[in-house]
């Protein structure tokens, strides 16, 4: 099927996915066949066996600016509910392969939401994080409570979500909120770069090492590590261990293949 909101490139570097949110003039505005079409361009491209690193971005004057609000002006609580949006995300939660945001402009509501989907956030200078829907006389509902509060503590999030105040990328970058900040002009570069290099390492390793560190957002520190260490064991299983330790020993450089 033929895909209107996404745009979709394959093999962007080695191992590399690109996918680009396509709704300019709504400021990229995350309405719901958008949504459905990510969720499917995504879990496609998780299953596929040449990707190994997928990278979201949206344009240089916004990665996205919300919900669409015009879609849901009119909704009653029981449509919303019927709706059920945020299956969609969940299922977007559940990707195994690292999902790496590439920021720029505006980056608000379930834009920012969607970002904290992501695993690591390269930002341009130009990039306004926000939870603006205390503006809407609503309130975040695709983690904007809960993944912002674990990642910046509470009295950030707080000022966030009540005054639906926007910050600069400067700020998100002290309060953890992306890993790095550069100009505009190189931040899909940037990410394409982090993408390449983590697409060189050990698929299986990766996609566990993935799933343990989101654990730890949800689980205590006994269950987490208990978690941790069977992943840890069971990647002895995999013959990239064994190239990577033997590759080691003999001083050369590993060739994983993910198996
Ligand atoms: N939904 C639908 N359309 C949107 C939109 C959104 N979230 N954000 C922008 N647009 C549309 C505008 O309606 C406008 O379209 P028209 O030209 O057809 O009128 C176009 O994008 C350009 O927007 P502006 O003219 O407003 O551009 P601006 O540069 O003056 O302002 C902005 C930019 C400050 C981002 C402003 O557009 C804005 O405040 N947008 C809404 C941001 C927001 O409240 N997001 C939260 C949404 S709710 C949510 O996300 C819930 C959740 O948790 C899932």
């Amino acid at each position: 099927m033929k895909n209107h909101f996404i745009l979709v490139e394959n093999q962007v570097r080695p191992g590399v996915a690109l996918l680009r949110l396509n709704r300019p003039k709504e400021l990229n505005a995350l309405n719901l066949e958008l949504m459905a079409e990510l969720r499917d361009a995504l879990q496609a491209l998780d299953q596929d066996p040449t990707v190994r690193v997928m990278v979201l971005t949206g344009n240089d004057k916004a990665f996205a600016a919300g919900a669409d609000i015009h879609q849901m002006s009119d909704k009653s609580a029981i449509d919303m509910l019927r709706i059920d949006q945020f299956s969609t995300w969940e299922q977007i939660r559940r990707l195994k392969k690292p999902l790496i945001a590439a920021v720029s402009g505006f980056v608000l509501g379930g834009g920012h939401e969607l970002v904290m989907h992501c695993d690591m956030v390269i930002a341009s200078e130009s990039t306004r994080i926000g939870q603006p829907e205390i503006m809407l006389g609503i309130m975040p509902g695709a983690g904007g409570t809960q993944r912002l509060t674990r990642q910046i503590g509470k009295v950030a999030a707080m000022e966030m979500v009540l005054t639906g105040k926007p910050i600069g990328a400067g700020r998100a970058y002290e309060l953890g909120l992306v890993n790095k900040v550069v100009p505009v002009e190189i931040y899909l570069e940037e990410a394409l770069k982090l993408a390449a290099e983590i697409a060189e390492k050990a698929p299986l390793a990766v996609r566990l090492a993935k799933e343990a560190v989101l654990k730890a957002q949800d689980f205590g520190l006994s269950e987490g590590l208990e978690f941790e260490r069977k992943n840890f064991y069971l990647l002895f299983a995999t013959q990239d261990q064994k190239e990577g330790m033997d590759a080691f020993v003999n001083k050369r450089p590993p060739s994983f293949q993910g198996q």
